[in-house]
This record gives structure tokens, C-alpha cells and sequence, in this order.
């Protein structure tokens, strides 16, 4: 009994203390007293877990191509869009630049055009089939204007998704995509660009594709890795693009990183410090950029390379093309066709951040031996071209026949990109070594090394700090026990007769330690609940943390989804309770190991 009434003091203040760090971690004495919490310690959770207004760390999304080769200036790997409700199919090219979708619509496919002209185009989305299209008004695109290639289109808000219908692709269900019939771009475009669309109609900027899936916790960063794929080796390759992550298994690492350019229209500028070919039919020329260094946008939503007039003039010396002025076009005629694969050229393109440090990029004639149709060319309606573009000092641009061999990885969080040559030899796609791009703010706890955050550790050295001065508190109530026992005994046996007195001060005195059943009894309580499950209470904090990078308040969660590694995003969990714990899963480090497990294909 008196332990007991001891421990009612000597447990106060740690309790008090525990119960300050649970309010410190933003959780409440209702959570603290949850079934649900109390579960957490009981298993070494590692999975990567979502729960409701908690930040996760979703995994990268890979984005599988439509496996359809398309475009009248290609042939170009495309990917599959679902826009509208109900869904309606189309395949899309990938736009670095633009900040939007756009897609064709049935005036872009007037009678007697061209033969298959819908599927041609990636297929039109009706937008008056739709039941969640909201129409916004008509408006230019406001890019590419600089290559002259801006055009109008029916702007508005649809449900978008990426990939084929059942795949489990991501979805926005308030995207803005543009309809139109132009055939400045012959198949639709989605774009990467996470810059909102400014519209004039509305006072707000339009949040982008990759904007609004970060912001429902889809991807794990405003990032990507996109290469354009291509089909001159043995087997095609599909293009590949991963939303918050990259492929490794695509390209050849390199050191160099470039910062955004200043101008956010053009963020994705590079320094080509040469051009060089290793075959020319003048031998004089193997130098194709011979003014020197330029800047030039890389940009995927256009087919050619923008060069400057002399690079041209040194591509004409070298390859023997001739520029069609009526098309602005370089064509190639079938002898001079033959005649460029037998020579079997690689122009490397040498790309250099202003460091110093150089990446070379090099691209087998194949890359450059495209075809152009109807009706970007009439009679005859089909020829072979190389794609290349006079351009003045504002037009420089690399465009998508130069990321068939170049992998481009784009961070928007830091605001930096990498250019990697792909690695093409001993190629199999199905190796996919996805990579996980991090947002710069997620705190990664590390789960292995120490898997109790900062606070739990403080938490548990207060507890061990107060169990210790709780215990010398015990021993000093104990001995001030047996003290006033001893004292009273030697009073007892001094004032043997009249003792009445004296007993009646020593029950008084006695009587909070001895005489108090209640106090006894809480004091029992305490031990038990507060201080007893001290040590678990320190997993507990932790556990939360490792799933909540972002440290976000974890104490309302009323469902959680989780993502496991090989689980992916279109398998996500709904579910409450402590049965979700028990699955398996393995921790964020992990992640990028399984990223085969996340794909649509
Ligand atoms: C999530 O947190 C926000 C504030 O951060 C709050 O307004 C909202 O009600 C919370 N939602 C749920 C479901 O707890
Ligand atoms: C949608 O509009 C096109 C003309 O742009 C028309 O031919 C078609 O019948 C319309 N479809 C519906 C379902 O209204
Ligand atoms: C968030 O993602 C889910 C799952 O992909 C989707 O159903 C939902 O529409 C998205 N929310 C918004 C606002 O786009
Ligand atoms: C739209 O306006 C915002 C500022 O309001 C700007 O940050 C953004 O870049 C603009 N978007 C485009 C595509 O110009
Ligand atoms: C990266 O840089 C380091 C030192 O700066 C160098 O040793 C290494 O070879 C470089 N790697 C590549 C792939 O360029
Ligand atoms: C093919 O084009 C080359 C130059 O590009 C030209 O010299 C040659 O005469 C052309 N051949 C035919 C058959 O038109
Ligand atoms: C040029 O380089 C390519 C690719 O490296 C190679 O296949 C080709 O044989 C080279 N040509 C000459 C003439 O060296
Ligand atoms: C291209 O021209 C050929 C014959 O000159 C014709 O048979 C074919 O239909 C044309 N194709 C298109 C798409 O106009
Ligand atoms: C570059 O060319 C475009 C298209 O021909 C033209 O509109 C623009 O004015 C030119 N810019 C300069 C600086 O010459
Ligand atoms: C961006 O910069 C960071 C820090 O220098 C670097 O670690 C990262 O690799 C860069 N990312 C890209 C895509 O270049």
C-alpha cells in the first residue's frame, strides 16, 4: 500500500511529460488512447502507407506507351489518353513544353481527307459526347509561337487519364484540354509542363496535369523522365515516360546536371557546344556547327532540330541534302536515301551545362530517316526527310528526333534537368529500373539506421530520466517510512504508558500514505497506464513519422491507403483499423527496385 500511494506522486510528472509529447507530435489523448495506435509497435511497419490528410510517399508512375507508331512526320511512339465520361480513347504525343493537353476533335477530320483520318490522328475526342466536359471558350495555344507553330482550339475541362482503358492510370478530373482541328500538330499532345494555363476567362491560373497529380498525392514529385523511343534498331523501342522518377535502365549516367533557364517558357535550355558527324560526303564538314556554341530548347512536342542557317549549310555539305524552300523542308529522295544508310553516320551532338563538363549525345543516321505524309506534303504525298530546320537566333530548338537517343529527366521541385545518351546496347525493356525523384521537402526518416525520430528519442530518455527520479523518490518515501517507523517505535518504547497521544498524531501523519484507498488505487492506475507503455508510446510516434514526411497531422486518419512496393498505384488499399498493418511491404528505399510492379504495361 504504500508503494503504491508513493508511485501516485512519482507518476504524475512523466505522465504529464508523455502527454506534452503527444500534443508536440499533434496527436491527442483520444488517438493516444486508440486501439488503433496502440497497435502500431506490435508490427515493424515498413510499408509506404497513405492515410487520409497524411503526406505519403507514393511510388513513381510508369506510363506505358500505346505501342502504336504514329504521326505523319514519324514514325513517333505514342501513349493513350482517356478523356471524358465516358471515357473516350485517343493516342497523344508527349509535350515537354506545353502546359496542357490537346486533343483533335471530328473538324479536324473533314470528308474525304485523308483515308482513316480519325485513327490516323490518335483517334478525336467528341467533346459533345461528354458528360463532364466543361467549355471554357476559344483560345491560341500561346506556344511554339516562336516556331511559328501556335494554333486555336476549343479550350475547357475534362476528366483525363493516362493509358489504356483498365490499365489503372492516373487520373485529373479537372484537366484542361484544348480541342482542335489544326493540323499544325497532327496528333494530339499531353503535356508535362507543370506551369498552371493562364485563361483570360478566369482569374485563376488553370493548374497543370502533373500539378494537380502531386497535389493529390499521385506522384511523389513534380518530375519526369521521358525518352521519345524509336524504331531503327532490330527490335522498336517504345517510348518510355515515368511520372516522379526515371528509368534507369534506359540511359548512361551522367555527371551533368542543367539549372532552368531564366525564362520559364524555355526552362529546359542547353548549351550545344558541337555537332560533329563521323561519315560526311564532304570530308571538309564533319564540323556541323561551325559558328560556334548555341543555345537551344529541347523540346519534345516538335519532330526536327532547329539549327542556325551555317549548320544547316553544313549539314547540306555533308549528307548532300537540298533544302525545298516551298516546304522549308529538307526531303530526301529515295537514291539519296539509300545512299545515307550505306554510309551508316552517327552525328554526336555535345551538350555542355557551362561547367565544363560535357555529355555527348550520338544519334545513328537511322534517327534522322523519317517520313513525311500527306498533308504535310502533296504529290507526291509521301517522301523521306531529314529533320532539320533553318532557325534564327530565337527558334534554336532539339526536338523529338534528338530524344530517340536522349534520355531527358526533369526535375521541377529543384528546378533542374538531365540530358543522359541512352543505352541502347543490350536493351531489354522489361529490366525497367525505375527511380524514385523526391520531393526536396520530403523528410525521409531512415528507417533503418534509426528508426526513432528525434522526439521519440527525447521522449524516451525523459521517460528513463523520470522512472529513475521515480524510483528515488520511492526509496526515499520508503526510508522516510521506515525512518519515521523507527522513530516512532523509539517513541513508543520512551513513552510507553500514555500513548494515546502519540498514536493519534502518528495515524494523522500516516494517514495520506496509509489511509487513503482512492489515492492507492490511482496511483496503481497510473503506473499501468501511463507509465508502463512509455516505450511502446515512443514506436508508436515513430511509425507515423516514417509514413508522414511531410509530418503532417496523422491524429484524424479515418482510412489509410498504402502502397507497397510492387503493389503500385492503381492497387491502392482502402481500409481502417490495425488489420492494415499486417501487410507486407518493404520501406521507401526500396521503392525503386519495384517499379516494374507499377506500371501499366
Ligand atoms: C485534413 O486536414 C485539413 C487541415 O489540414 C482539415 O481541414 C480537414 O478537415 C482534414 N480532413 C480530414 C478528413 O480529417
Ligand atoms: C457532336 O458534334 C458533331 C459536330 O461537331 C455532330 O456531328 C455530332 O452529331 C454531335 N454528337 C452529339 C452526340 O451531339
Ligand atoms: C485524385 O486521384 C484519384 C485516383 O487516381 C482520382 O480518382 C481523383 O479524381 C483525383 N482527384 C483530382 C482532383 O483530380
Ligand atoms: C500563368 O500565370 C502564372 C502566374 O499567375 C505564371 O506563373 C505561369 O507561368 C503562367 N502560365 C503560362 C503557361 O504562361
Ligand atoms: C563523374 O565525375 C567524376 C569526378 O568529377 C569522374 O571521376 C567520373 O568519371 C565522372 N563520371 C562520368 C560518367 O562522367
Ligand atoms: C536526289 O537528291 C540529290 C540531292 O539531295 C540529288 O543530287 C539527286 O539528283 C536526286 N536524285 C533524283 C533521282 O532526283
Ligand atoms: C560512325 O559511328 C557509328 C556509331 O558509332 C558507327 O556505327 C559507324 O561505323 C561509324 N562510321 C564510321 C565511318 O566510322
Ligand atoms: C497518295 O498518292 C497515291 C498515288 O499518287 C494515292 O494512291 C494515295 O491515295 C495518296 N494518299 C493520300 C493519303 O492522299
Ligand atoms: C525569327 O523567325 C521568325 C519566323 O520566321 C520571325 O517571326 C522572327 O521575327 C525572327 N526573329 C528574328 C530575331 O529574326
Ligand atoms: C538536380 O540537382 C540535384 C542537386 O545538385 C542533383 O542531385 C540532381 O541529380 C539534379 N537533378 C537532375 C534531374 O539533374
Amino acid at each position: 500500500m504504500v508503494f503504491l500511494a508513493g508511485f501516485r506522486y512519482a507518476s504524475c510528472l512523466p505522465a504529464l511529460l508523455l502527454l506534452l509529447l503527444v500534443s508536440a507530435h499533434t496527436s491527442t489523448a483520444a488517438s493516444f488512447m486508440s486501439p488503433w495506435l496502440r497497435d502500431v509497435p506490435l508490427v515493424e511497419t515498413s510499408l509506404v502507407k497513405r492515410a487520409q490528410n497524411t503526406t505519403t510517399i507514393p511510388a513513381p508512375i510508369v506510363v506505358a506507351p500505346s505501342q502504336y507508331w504514329d504521326g505523319i512526320d514519324g514514325p513517333w511512339s505514342s501513349f493513350a489518353l482517356q478523356v471524358g465520361t465516358p471515357a473516350q480513347n485517343v493516342r497523344v504525343q508527349i509535350s515537354t513544353a506545353s502546359t496542357f493537353t490537346w486533343t483533335i476533335y471530328d473538324g479536324g477530320c473533314p470528308p474525304g481527307y485523308v483515308a482513316d483520318c480519325a485513327n490516323s490522328r490518335g483517334f478525336l475526342f467528341e467533346t459533345n459526347k461528354s458528360l463532364t466536359w466543361t467549355p471554357n471558350s476559344i483560345f491560341n495555344f500561346d506556344f511554339e509561337v516562336n516556331l511559328n507553330m501556335d494554333t486555336t482550339g476549343n479550350a475547357g475541362f475534362d476528366t483525363a487519364t493516362l493509358g489504356w482503358q483498365g490499365a489503372g492510370g492516373p487520373t485529373v478530373s479537372h484537366s484542361t484540354i484544348f480541342s482542335i482541328k489544326s493540323s499544325t500538330y497532327w496528333l494530339g499532345g499531353f503535356g508535362l509542363n507543370p506551369r498552371p494555363t493562364n485563361f483570360s476567362t478566369f482569374v485563376d491560373p488553370q493548374p497543370s496535369f502533373m500539378q494537380q497529380l502531386k497535389t493529390n498525392n499521385t506522384i511523389p514529385s513534380i518530375s519526369y523522365g521521358y525518352t521519345a523511343g524509336n524504331q531503327y534498331y532490330q527490335t522498336p523501342i517504345f517510348g518510355s515516360l515515368v511520372l516522379g522518377g526515371y528509368d534507369q535502365n534506359r540511359f548512361t549516367p551522367t555527371n551533368v546536371s542543367f539549372p532552368f533557364f531564366t525564362d520559364i517558357s524555355r526552362d529546359l535550355l542547353v548549351r550545344i557546344h558541337s555537332i560533329s558527324t563521323n561519315t560526311s560526303f564532304n570530308l571538309a564538314s564533319s564540323n556541323l556547327l561551325p559558328s560556334g556554341p548555341i543555345s537551344a530548347f529541347v523540346d519534345s512536342t516538335v519532330p526536327t532540330m532547329w539549327l542556325p542557317i551555317d549548320a544547316c549549310e553544313a549539314f547540306e555539305a555533308a549528307f548532300n541534302l537540298q533544302y525545298n524552300e516551298a516546304l522549308n523542308m529538307y526531303l530526301v529522295n529515295d537514291t539519296l536515301h539509300q545512299q545515307l544508310l550505306a554510309t551508316s553516320a552517327a552525328i554526336t551532338f555535345t551538350l555542355t551545362a557551362g561547367d565544363g563538363r560535357t555529355v555527348p549525345i550520338t544519334l545513328p543516321y537511322g534517327a534522322f530517316d523519317l517520313t513525311l505524309h500527306y498533308p504535310y506534303i502533296t504529290s507526291p504525298n509521301t517522301s523521306y526527310y531529314f529533320p532539320l530546320q533553318r532557325a534564327n537566333n530565337t527558334q534554336y530548338t532539339l526536338g523529338r528526333a534528338f530524344l530517340q537517343e536522349a534520355y531527358l529527366i526533369v526535375d521541377y521541385e529543384r528546378q533542374n534537368f538531365t540530358i543522359a545518351p541512352c543505352a541502347y546496347d543490350n536493351f531489354n525493356p522489361s529490366n525497367a529500373d525505375i527511380r524514385t525523384i523526391l520531393s526536396p521537402d520530403t523528410v525521409l526518416p531512415n528507417s533503418r539506421r534509426s528508426r526513432f525520430p528525434t522526439g521519440a528519442i527525447a521522449g524516451v530518455i525523459v521517460g528513463i530520466v523520470i522512472l529513475i527520479a521515480a524510483l528515488a523518490a520511492i526509496l526515499w518515501f520508503l526510508r522516510r517510512r521506515k525512518h519515521t517507523e523507527k522513530r516512532r517505535v523509539a517513541e513508543l518504547e520512551a513513552k510507553e504508558a500514555g500513548g494515546a497521544h502519540a498514536d493519534h498524531s502518528s495515524e494523522n501523519e500516516s494517514k495520506p500514505f496509509i489511509s487513503n484507498p482512492i489515492g492507492g488505487e490511482l496511483g496503481g492506475g497510473e503506473i499501468h497506464e501511463l507509465t508502463a507503455p512509455h516505450k511502446p508510446f515512443a514506436q508508436e510516434m515513430e511509425s507515423p513519422h516514417k509514413i508522414d514526411p511531410n509530418k503532417a497531422g496523422y491524429s484524424e486518419m479515418e482510412s489509410g491507403e498504402y502502397f507497397g512496393p510492387g503493389k503500385g498505384f492503381a492497387h491502392e488499399m482502402h481500409g481502417s483499423g490495425p488489420a492494415v498493418f499486417e501487410m507486407p511491404g518493404s520501406d521507401v528505399h526500396e521503392m525503386p527496385g519495384h517499379g516494374e510492379g507499377h506500371g501499366l504495361k
